[in-house]
């Protein structure tokens, strides 16, 4: 099947141009082919945006185990509705990922019920390190240097040690301290106001996590992806990176501080805890400088119930696939960042922090995994529109301005303007680690 998308201004690595591109096989077959070239379908794309489908490098589906607040079809539905083509989900499902077999488990899951691709991580545990060895079909290993939702907890120094030195695949973690944590529960042990819920994951619980993992890369030479990071201090850490560290930033706290629990409460507890306004602005500084590279939303649903009860009975997260690209070009009209800069954090970066084969950018012989945008779109954010299933979201109500309209899978259209074709899964995504990661392969 040959798909020619023409005329579409089109974001590709040199820039944005005029150009029509042909999809033949799954893959990106021409850039600006002849203007007679014959295809079964051509898309007339003028006044909108061709740009390469979003990898996020972080997210939680809940399958298995977990099913009542999300699974991996409605949750793919909403990728496709996004403008993400590929999401590589954490460990915490029930039972943690923690094995190969365990793996292999959730990658037939995926071929047979998501939309878009897919890659899986593997759960680090104080004593699984051969598991952790031998992976394969992996974008990496994560670790929960703090705890959050599930029980994944590694923060005994020996078996950090023992996992930056005998595994070689990039590792990733949670980097909040569980000791620092702890004690600060136990002195808001009373408290049911949320906002207390960034004095108990607090600055110096995120900041001594980012520098213990980034201590135990450097000295152990290891590549390491630091998540959702929350301080302006910890991006100071960052600056440092000797081609080993890159970090990644997420919506809710690029756009959420502190005052906003007094509008959204507990939906916007998430772990680490969203901070102050001055901390947001640091994640955009460091976003423009190069200290984060990766944009990505740590999308966390729980049920709208489960979110409602009193702190801190309600557990932490925030769901964000569906509407985070939306919510970044949004900020490009306001001024924040550009096309181009939205391009290389949620699609390019991602791409090559993981390694993986063929994605993150328009370029012959890459998948043909794509998203349409209009640019000029306008529209609110509905909790009733949502497709994933826990059904809302904290920017419920918000008008934001850049839409994705339409979104292929190598080649195959799985969204156009509220329609999806299920008809063809998503497929496992391949990850090349010889690549060497983000700072080997940047032109
Ligand atoms: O807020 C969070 N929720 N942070 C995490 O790290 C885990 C996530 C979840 O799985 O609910």
């Amino acid at each position: 099947m040959k798909t020619l998308i023409k005329n579409a201004q089109v974001v590709l690595p040199t820039g944005i141009e005029s150009v029509s591109v042909l999809l033949e096989d799954g893959k990106i077959a021409a850039i600006d082919p002849a203007s007679q070239t014959a295809a079964e379908e051509t898309v007339d794309a003028t006044n909108l945006y061709l740009l390469p489908g979003v990898v996020d490098d972080q997210v939680h589906f809940r399958e298995p185990g977990l099913t009542h607040k999300e699974d991996l079809a409605a949750a793919s539905r909403a990728c496709a509705k996004g403008g993400v083509t590929t999401f590589l989900e954490m460990p915490n499902t029930v039972p943690n990922a923690t094995t190969q077999a365990l793996l292999d488990q959730k990658l037939a899951l995926g071929a047979e019920k998501s939309l878009v691709n897919f890659g899986f991580y593997i759960g680090a545990t104080p004593d699984n390190v051969d598991d952790l060895r031998q992976a394969t079909n992996t974008p990496g290993i994560k670790i929960f240097l703090g705890s959050s939702t599930g029980d994944l907890l590694v923060d005994e120094q020996e078996a950090l040690e023992r996992i930056f030195a005998e595994t070689t695949l990039p590792i990733t973690a949670h980097c909040e301290d569980e000791a620092t944590v702890r004690a600060n529960a136990e002195k808001y042990r009373e408290s049911t106001n949320v906002a207390d819920h960034s004095r108990v994951r607090d600055h110096r619980a995120a900041i001594i996590a980012t520098r213990r993992a980034i201590d135990l890369a450097f000295r152990h030479q290891h590549r390491f992806h630091v998540l959702h990071v929350s301080t302006g201090a910890e991006t100071e850490l960052l600056e440092d990176h000797r081609n080993l560290i890159t970090a990644e930033a997420c919506p809710h706290h690029l756009l959420f501080n502190i005052d906003d629990y007094a509008r959204l409460g507990t939906l916007i507890q998430a772990n680490p805890s969203i901070k102050t306004a001055d901390d947001s602005e640091q994640l955009w500084q460091a976003l423009a400088e190069n200290r984060i590279q990766v944009v990505a939303t740590d999308h966390a649903p729980h049920t709208l119930e489960e979110k409602q009860q009193d702190y801190p009975k309600a557990p932490s997260g925030v769901p964000a696939i569906e509407n985070s690209l939306a919510l970044m070009l949004n900020q490009v009209h306001q001024g924040r960042c550009t096309l181009e800069q939205v391009v290389h954090w949620m699609c390019d970066a991602p791409a090559r922090v993981w390694d993986i084969v063929d994605k993150g950018r328009i370029e012959v012989g890459y998948d043909a995994d794509l998203v349409l945008v209009d640019l000029e779109k306008t529209q609110q954010v509905r909790n009733e529109e949502q497709q994933t299933k826990c059904g809302w979201s904290p920017w419920h109500g918000e008008e934001l301005m850049g839409w994705p309209v339409r979104t292929w899978v190598r080649g195959h259209e799985v969204y156009r303007e509220g329609q999806f074709d299920t008809s063809r899964p998503g497929q496992a995504a391949v990850f090349d680690h010889a690549r060497g990661g983000y700072w080997a392969t940047m032109d």
